[in-house]
């Protein structure tokens, strides 16, 4: 009993110093170019404990991880004519692996920067073939997660309209369902408040995932109050249950500014990459790390210098053999 209560005391002290959360997540955006940069968001100490990556199966560069950790979410990023995401996910699940949530779509409602851009009427019925049946299997739905424009709801509300159509007729009428609302938000606090609250309004009392956000293209300081100021929202809040970054990239790769990433340009956690992660800031600046023309041509080029000997050493030894 003693013990237990200095356990909870020790593991309070350390929540209340590193603002750790179970809610947060990784969109896994990786760079083939840099693969060692993939190993940092599942290091000893990473608060994560999911992640999702646009895609139906999970991540080679996680093979090492346990579910159970680093739980897989499956995403249907856009339309497919077939029942293929379905079958992946059940055969995943067949094979034993503990899926417990899967994503609609990516930005349907755009065709801009990665939009998947669907008609509600067709992903209607790409969701009634490909997500509703995994219900069966205990697995929770997302809706899609649409943009952060005011277009986003209406396209929701319309795929919704269109769901309930094709699943109803005349004499039973039904409606699509789904566990937890996805919403993405690229701007500053008040606007990000505002966005969740119009989702409560039209999803009451439904779960809210944050699956992409970011306070994008602004100084360092804006960029880092606004990390600051959303964690801690969305840890307080109970309609979040989860959360997810977009930042797991080195500043020259973002799409998103220069400020509002994890990593610089030598792949090291910048400050939010490692608040993000749970640990103490590392005061290093997103846009350090030398860009094109700096040290940065001499980093990699030697370790490649180093692969390739190593290689050599590695197959003459074989070819010995
Ligand atoms: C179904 O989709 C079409 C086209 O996307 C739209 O015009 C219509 O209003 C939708 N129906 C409902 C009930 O929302
Ligand atoms: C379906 O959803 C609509 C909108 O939320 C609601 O008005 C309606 O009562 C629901 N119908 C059924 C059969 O649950
Ligand atoms: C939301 O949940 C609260 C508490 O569980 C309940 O009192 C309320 O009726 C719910 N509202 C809706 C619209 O379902
Ligand atoms: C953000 O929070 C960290 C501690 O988690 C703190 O060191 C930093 O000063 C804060 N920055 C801003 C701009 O609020």
């Amino acid at each position: 009993m003693r013990y237990s209560f200095a356990l909870l005391f020790a593991v309070f002290s350390f929540a209340a110093a590193q603002t750790r959360s179970s809610k947060r997540g990784l969109v896994f955006v990786p760079n083939p170019s840099n693969p060692e940069d993939d190993t940092i968001w599942v290091q000893s100490g990473s608060d994560l404990t999911w992640y999702y990556n646009y895609q139906s199966t999970p991540s080679p560069a996680f093979d090492g991880v346990s579910q159970d950790r680093f739980e897989f979410v499956p995403m249907l990023w856009g339309a497919i004519d077939d029942t293929s995401f379905l079958e992946s996910v059940r055969t995943q699940i067949d094979s034993g692996r503990e899926i417990k949530h899967v994503l609609g779509f990516n930005e349907p409602d755009s065709q801009y920067s990665g939009g998947s851009n669907v008609e509600p009427s067709k992903a209607a019925d790409v969701w009634i073939k490909n997500i509703a049946p995994l219900a069966e299997k205990g697995v929770k739905l997302g809706l899609p997660a649409c943009t952060g424009s005011w277009g986003g709801l209406s396209w929701l509300e319309q795929f919704l309209g269109n769901c309930s159509e094709l699943i109803s007729t005349e004499d039973d009428k039904k409606n699509c369902t789904y566990d937890f609302v996805a919403l993405h938000w690229y701007g500053n606090f008040e606007g990000l408040a505002s966005h969740m609250g119009s989702y409560a309004a039209a999803f009451p009392n439904v779960t809210q995932w944050i699956t992409e956000y970011n306070f994008d293209n602004q100084d360092l300081s804006a960029t880092q109050a606004f990390y600051n100021t959303s964690s801690e929202y969305f840890d307080r809040m109970d309609s979040v249950s989860r959360y997810s970054l977009f930042g797991s990239f080195r500043s020259e790769d973002s799409n998103v500014g220069p400020n509002a990433v994890m990593l610089n340009n030598a792949g090291q956690l910048t400050d939010i990459g490692s608040w993000y992660l749970g640990m103490s800031g590392t005061n290093i600046d997103p846009q350090s790390g030398a860009g094109a023309g700096g040290p940065r041509a001499i980093v990699p080029g030697a370790m490649v210098l180093t692969m390739a000997v190593s290689m050599y050493f590695v197959l003459s030894s074989w070819v010995l053999l």
